[in-house]
């Protein structure tokens, strides 16, 4: 049995212009102490995708629409309210891309991460001190002891992020969604960041679902990636093959542009074009508009995501073709 596995995740949003999806058909599994990449331009539903993990989409306006995400066995989607709050934790923790927005600004972080544990562990004040300062320790802030009583906005971005990632990994979590956690940051830190994440992957075997638009972590990182472009996957891979034998037009556009990690690729310059709104998604392919392979077939339906090697699937009619 996998630790995660989401199948046929559908959500939408209820907008002024109507229903629209957000994520479409997407199915992926996770193993204890793998790094999934999910990699694609903003607006492709990487967010949205890890919020319905968490239990976070706002319901209005999101909507689940079919699909299930299977977390060791149970489906979450018909976890209650409260059974998905003491998963959220040991179970699954996420980090942001703006730390900042997700630490209180009125609390020391000494005191946030105590109330992390103290939700989750019965441990005395001495216990739960005692391990927020090992947390923060391990996250590689130094002077941790001291660093307690500080506000957040004492500390630098860096050193948020990390305090954040204290506070998601201080419960000890199997799965740590981390949604483009090192964007904000420079590329020294962002660096550091990552390579802490894999020591703690190895440290604690835990899982980690790495979200970013940066071709370059997922290099870094992932051992598994799958590719999304407007609400649906179209492809996946193991990461060593993605970047050697990529299938899908779009997935050579985001190796054809390859940022070394000290560059950001939020504009991704070597692909014309951009994501398609929701409410303008061209039929059949949602890629074709931009696609220099396209053919007219391309355009009358959706591809669907087929196999091609173990492990390797994409969405696209014209693999064959292009070689
Ligand atoms: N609260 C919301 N209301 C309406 N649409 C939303 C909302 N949140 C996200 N979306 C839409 O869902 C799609 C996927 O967004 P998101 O998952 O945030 O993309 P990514 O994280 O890949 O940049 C986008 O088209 C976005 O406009
Ligand atoms: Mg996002």
């Amino acid at each position: 049995m996998s630790l995660l596995e989401v199948r046929d995740l559908t959500t939408s949003f209820q907008t002024g212009g109507g229903e629209v999806t957000a994520v479409e058909n997407i199915s992926f599994s996770l193993e204890k102490g793998e790094i999934l990449g999910i990699v694609g331009e903003s607006g492709s539903g990487k967010s949205v995708t890890a919020l319905a993990i968490m239990g976070l989409l706002p319901r209005p306006p999101a909507r689940i629409l079919g699909g299930s995400i299977m977390f060791e066995g149970q489906d979450l989607l018909r976890l209650s309210d409260r059974s998905m709050q003491r998963l959220r934790g040991p179970g699954i923790a996420m980090v942001f891309q703006e730390p900042m927005t997700s630490l209180n600004p009125v609390f020391t972080i000494g005191e946030q991460i105590m109330e992390t544990i103290g939700a989750h562990e019965s441990l005395s004040q001495k216990d739960r001190f005692a391990r927020a300062v090992e947390m923060l320790e391990k996250v590689g802030i130094p002077s941790a002891t001291s660093r307690m009583t500080d506000y957040p906005h004492q500390l630098s971005g860096g050193q948020r992020q990390r305090v954040m990632l204290a506070i998601a990994l201080v419960c000890r979590p199997k799965l740590l969604i981390a949604d483009e956690p090192t964007t904000a940051l420079d590329v020294t830190i962002q660096a550091q960041i990552l390579s802490l994440l894999m020591d703690l992957r190895d440290e604690f075997g835990m899982a980690i679902m790495m979200i970013t638009h940066n071709m370059g972590v997922i290099a870094e990182t992932a051992d598994r990636v799958l590719v999304m472009y407007a609400g649906r996957t179209v492809e996946q891979a193991p990461v060593g093959r993605l970047f050697d034998h990529p299938l899908h037009p779009y997935t050579r556009g985001l190796l054809s542009c390859v940022p070394t990690l000290d560059q950001d690729q939020d504009r991704l310059v070597a692909i014309p074009g951009s994501l398609p709104e929701p409410s303008r998604r061209p039929p059949g392919c949602r890629f074709s508009a931009r696609c220099s392979y396209a053919v007219p077939a391309c355009g009358e339906s959706i591809p669907p995501l087929a196999m091609f090697e173990p492990g390797h699937a994409a969405a696209c009619i014209r693999v064959r073709d292009i070689g």
